[in-house]
């Protein structure tokens, strides 16, 4: 374990850019990075925070072929979205950047060919799945199938999403091709392998003996029982087109495995970030002083702690990382978060809704972190979370104490006199809270860290309601200043100890305070160790509320946008109608439908539903009513040609007489349509022209 290393080399996972980010991505991986950076910062450190897009891949290859567009055009509009969306809500990565990027695209190659050189991969033939329909063959995920080890039934080709086994495509069982549907078949081609059971007697002594104490449990868990099961060799190189071309002879039409190249994406943006900065990138990855931390989901532990680093030690001349901690995942309102169900709080629709709220989601986040388990974020404990801890502990708290010191004396931080035992009790507990926080952020426990924080607002606001200032304001001059002065000792606290949760929140209490005006602003380490952080006869700013109260309605909105969502999905899945009983040729002979055109439509009175159409049915003019007002209104129905069901027995709707039935359906929103026989284009069919 390094106790103080020279520096920091902290990863956040590279998100996959064929779809924006969500709060799923934010709890378990961003928000606590950019804690851990921002703690390292503040505190002196030299920190390199990386990230940047995860550009290839066969994800972004089926978005791009569903919607028409190029690979390329999806990660670019992708990009940007996401890179918007972490400044937004104060990610503070050293450098964000992105695979397609050139500086990775030759780092990469260069780190294939090296180890390519030195001997480190098998070369094999092997047979692969392949779909004679779609010409090509199915790597990770354009393969689904059964899960070997858990027996989930629409495992990746590369992984289960269920029980997050990683596995080579072949050991699926009914494999089936995710372009085509079809069984596929079986053909040779050629694979350089990564031999990771060689490297299984080092991991066992590096993770299992090695890492017990320090890895969470989660993280070591999966580790030790991967390791336990026996590792294989696995490719390291993929038929596909798009990726980064296999950067040797021999290897037309291949390109390396999205997850041999992602992790090499930290080493690229280091070095992007170094080379904009003048600096050396190497120390950063080579250095032995330096702590290199990768923050990830637990989907992706098997990459960060077995492959990744089987990679950096068969390069050999790489650190490897000190610590991963995983998280597990966060539900939304009791469900998976699923970007293809749309079932996600997505950032940039946030703060839409809750402009200049990211701290509010940051610190609800944080609250409830997927820290050792899997957790559920609800807006009710959203909003209980804001009004009942930013708005009413540590809003409220600042609030008082800058509206009193304008008040009795315009701003002006007053002179105090004689502590009292719990001034002085105050004050040391005050002095004691970022060792604290510092020892849950040096293990990682993210929730517990914010909740020291927090007890320093607790402190706060249980130290002016004991005191009353506003009360001895009367009676007790000096005892007001003094108390006014021990309270804006710990708001000048608060605002450098909130830093790595609230940025925002800290920028504005800074503000505030005017700590910009201090001789010398306060650091982490002074709110241990200076006495005074905010001096007498310093002035500060006006009152500003920090947080504000959220209301009834807006929650409702954010749930009635979750119940429509649900209410698309339920139609899309919906399953079909089951089939009717046989009925035999004659029974269906007996159906007489005809092609008619509307000539007329109006309203059936004091109805929702209902239109009473006139139709031309080529056999005569007659009167339907149908129940199609939802849909359509009169004008549009009207010149449309329909299928209609002339024999029906007339029956009578709200007095009016219905000779007939228009054939419908229904589409996956609910809107309905007409069968109509015009649909195959501009064909000129008579009325009255028999279906059958
Ligand atoms: N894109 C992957 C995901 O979203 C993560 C890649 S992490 C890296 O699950 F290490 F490969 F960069
Ligand atoms: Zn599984």
């Amino acid at each position: 374990m390094q106790n103080s290393p020279k520096r920091f080399t902290i990863t956040a996972a590279l998100p996959y850019t064929n779809g924006p980010v969500h709060i799923g991505h934010l709890a378990g991986v961003y928000v606590p990075a950019d804690i851990y950076a921002r703690f390292q910062r503040i505190q002196g450190k030299d920190v390199a925070f990386v990230c940047g897009s995860d550009e290839h891949g066969v994800p972004i290859t089926i978005k791009a072929k569903k919607e028409g567009i190029t690979p390329q055009q999806v990660v670019d509009k992708y990009h940007a979205i996401i890179k918007q969306s972490f400044q937004d809500f104060g990610i503070s990565f050293d450098n964000y950047s992105r695979t397609s990027a050139k500086v990775h695209h030759d780092t990469a190659s260069d780190f294939f060919k090296k180890l390519y050189e030195d001997g480190k991969f098998i070369e094999q033939t092997t047979e692969q799945f392949y779909d004679k329909e779609a010409n090509q063959f199915l790597a990770d995920r354009f393969i689904l199938g059964t899960c070997p080890k858990c027996g989930y039934e629409e495992s990746y080709g590369d992984q289960c999403e269920n029980c997050g086994t990683s596995h080579n495509a072949t050991d699926l069982i009914n494999p089936k091709s995710s372009i085509t549907g079809n069984t596929p078949s079986l053909k040779e081609t050629k694979h350089w392998f990564l031999p990771l059971d060689q490297y299984e007697p080092w991991l066992k002594e590096w993770i299992v003996e090695g890492h017990k104490k320090d890895w969470k449990s989660n993280v070591y868990g999966q580790c030790k029982s991967w390791i336990d099961d026996g590792l294989r060799p696995r490719a390291v190189t993929r038929d596909l087109d798009w990726g980064i071309p296999v950067p040797i002879e021999g290897a037309d039409g291949k390109v390396l495995y999205v997850w041999f190249d992602a992790p090499i994406g930290y080493i690229s943006a280091t070095k992007e970030w170094a080379e904009k900065e003048g600096k050396d990138w190497e120390p950063y990855w080579k250095d032995k002083d330096t702590k290199l931390l990768h923050f990830i989901g637990k989907d992706n532990i098997v990459f960060h702690c077995i492959i990744f680093p089987s990679m950096l030690k068969a390069d050999g001349t790489y650190i490897l990382p000190n610590n991963v901690p995983a998280n597990e995942f966060l539900n939304l309102e009791g469900n998976k978060i699923s970007t293809s169900k749309n079932w996600a709080v997505w950032l940039h629709e946030y703060l839409e809704d809750f402009p200049n709220q990211q701290d509010v989601l940051r610190y609800v986040l944080t609250a409830n972190a997927p820290e050792t388990k899997d957790n559920d974020f609800t807006w009710a404990d959203f909003q209980a979370r804001n009004n009942n801890e930013l708005v009413a502990i540590f809003g409220n708290f600042i609030n008082r104490v800058v509206v009193l010191t304008n008040k009795y004396y315009d701003g002006i931080v007053p002179t105090h006199s004689d502590f009292s035992e719990t001034d002085v009790a105050t004050l040391k507990t005050l002095q004691e809270s970022p060792a604290l926080i510092e020892e849950s952020l040096e293990r990682y426990r993210f929730r517990e860290a914010q909740s020291r924080m927090m007890n320093v607002a607790r402190l706060g606001n249980k130290y002016l309601a004991d005191e009353e200032p506003w009360k001895t304001f009367k009676t007790d001059e000096e005892r007001t200043k003094t108390v006014l002065f021990v309270s804006l000792q710990i708001a000048s606290a608060l605002a450098v100890l909130c830093e790595p949760f609230l940025p925002f929140t800290s920028e504005k209490l800074k503000s505030i305070l005017c700590h910009s005006e201090l001789d010398s602003e306060s650091s982490w380490k002074d709110v241990s160790t200076k006495d005074i952080l905010i001096p007498s006869a310093h002035q500060i700013g006006k009152a500003e509320l920090l947080f504000s109260k959220i209301e009834e309605e807006q929650m409702q909105q954010q749930l009635d946008k979750l119940a429509a969502t649900k209410k698309t999905n339920e139609m899309m899945n919906a399953s079909p109608d089951p089939q009717k009983d046989t009925i035999q040729f004659d029974d269906f002979t007996k159906l007489d439908m005809r092609v008619g055109t509307i000539l007329e439509a109006k309203k059936m009175p004091k109805t929702k539903k209902l239109l009473v159409l006139k139709v031309d049915t080529g056999i005569d003019v007659r009167t339907i009513v149908s129940g199609i007002a939802e849909s359509f209104t009169p004008e549009e129905v009207i010149g449309k040609k329909v299928t209609v069901l002339v024999n029906l027995a007339p029956r009578a709707l709200r007095g009016v007489e219905s000779e007939g039935m228009i054939l419908m359906t229904e589409t996956s929103e609910g809107k309905l349509v007409f069968l109509n026989p015009d649909q195959a284009g501009d064909l000129d069919i008579a009325n009255g022209a028999t279906i059958n």
